[in-house]
């Protein structure tokens, strides 16, 4: 009888354990925590609020935005301008000399410059907004390439055996006609003759950056970021430039006229002292393997950059130095303690994208993009101008 009123009674009550574990009381939350947003599409569209709206959107999203506002203070450090004290008078390469309070390292891997972002980066080396790069092979040839033909929108899913019976390569879904290398092996060719003929004649050590800065300069085209870059005096490094089709020209060029040597040692002592130099760093990083590495070292030279962006797809469970997050580099002495660097989990091309339309549409000029480097620069300028 007993145990019937209990049952008949406890059916109106839910059980005490579901209700302490469910309903557990909250503490407070710091008071300045954001609450999150997204963007009110009722009141039109105003491309500042909407780029605002990112860092309370949560996700990649917020880390979009903490990405932004990171750029920001390198370029806020780099607008204090250079003093008699903070300048190196001295320095004799031009390459290296400082240019400004932050010096800023770009980085990117090949199919970047294979895709659309090659625009962006070329902005942002033309207008000065970066002091070094550092990319891999594919980065210095697919630029130079573009010059020479065209590269085409395909499909990730074209069929391999039937593009090489008709010479054509696959970057993803991007189309490469194997014509364009051809014609890259004409171009390139003399002016490989003339390097091995400079070191023999005149004793010339070339470096890698030494050897994009003459392809650049020899390229002689307004469209390509090596152009600028050997006009505006930026360093691009890539320690590993044999790497890609450059590499496969200099193996046809080394049985026509062997001896071309490449010093790797003299751009890490170039690459280094930039980094040692620097009053302030500054990486922005698209992408993962040699390019990250390289930067992230150069900057364990000064005990660590101040200010650093990466934006990468790659993941750290694997223990890849791809996928390392920020604070692995802080752990190596790559990033400085006090720092507050940004990981971005995006692919650069679609992340580039978003600030690219909305950019391009209020500023009214050029494609602007990818690493929010120039979204910040114009943010920047507009607070100068006020
Ligand atoms: N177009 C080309 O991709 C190309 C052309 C010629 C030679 N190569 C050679 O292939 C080798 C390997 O290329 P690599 O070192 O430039 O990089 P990679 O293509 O091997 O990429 C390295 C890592 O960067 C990240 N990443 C790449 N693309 C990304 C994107 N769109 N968004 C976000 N993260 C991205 C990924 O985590 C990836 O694992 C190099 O030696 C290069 O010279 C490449």
């Amino acid at each position: 009888m007993a145990t019937d009123t209990y049952t008949e009674k406890s059916k109106n009550i839910a059980p005490n354990i579901a209700v302490s574990a469910v309903l557990v009381p909250s503490q407070d939350l710091p008071l300045d925590t954001p609450t999150v947003c997204g963007y009110d599409w009722e009141n039109g569209i105003d491309y500042n609020k909407l780029l605002d709206s990112y860092s309370r959107s949560g996700f990649q999203a917020t880390s979009f935005g903490a990405a932004v506002s990171e750029i920001n203070k390198m370029l806020k450090s780099r607008s204090v301008p250079l003093t008699e004290q903070s300048s190196d008078p001295y320095e004799e390469d031009s390459y290296i000399k400082k240019k400004t309070n932050c010096t800023i390292f770009l980085g990117y891997t090949s199919n970047m410059i294979s895709s659309g972002l090659r625009d962006t980066i070329r902005f942002l080396v033309k207008n000065k907004l970066v002091d070094c790069i550092v990319t891999t092979a594919g980065g210095v040839e697919e630029d130079l390439i573009k010059c020479l033909a065209p590269t085409y929108i395909g499909d990730f899913n074209l069929n391999g055996k039937i593009l090489r019976t008709r010479g054509i390569n696959r970057i993803g879904n991007l189309l490469v006609p194997n014509d364009n290398y051809c014609k890259f092996e004409e171009w390139v060719t003399p002016i490989l003759t003339e390097m091995v003929n400079d070191q023999t004649t005149d004793g010339v050590v070339w470096t890698p950056s030494r050897i994009i800065s003459r392809l650049g300069e020899k390229i002689n085209d307004e469209n390509s970021v090596c152009y600028w870059a050997w006009k505006n005096n930026i360093p691009i490094f890539s320690p590993a430039l044999t790497d890609g089709s450059l590499g496969d020209m200099m193996y046809f060029h080394s049985y026509k006229q062997p001896g071309l040597v490449i010093d790797i040692l003299g751009d890490l002592r170039r690459l280094n002292t930039m980094a040692v130099k620097a009053n302030n760093t500054g990486m922005i990083i698209l992408g993962g393997g040699v390019v990250k590495h390289h930067i992230c070292n150069a900057n364990l030279m000064r005990n660590g950059a101040d200010f650093s962006v990466f934006v990468n797809t790659a993941s750290e469970f694997d223990g890849s130095d791809a996928g390392a997050r920020p604070d692995e580099a802080v752990s190596w002495g790559k990033i400085r303690t006090n720092a507050t660097p940004v990981k971005l989990y995006a692919d650069v091309t679609l992340s580039g994208r978003e600030i690219e339309a909305s950019q391009a549409k209020r500023l009214e000029r050029l494609s602007i993009a990818c690493s929010a480097l120039s979204l910040a620069y114009s943010a920047q300028a507009e607070c100068d101008n006020e």
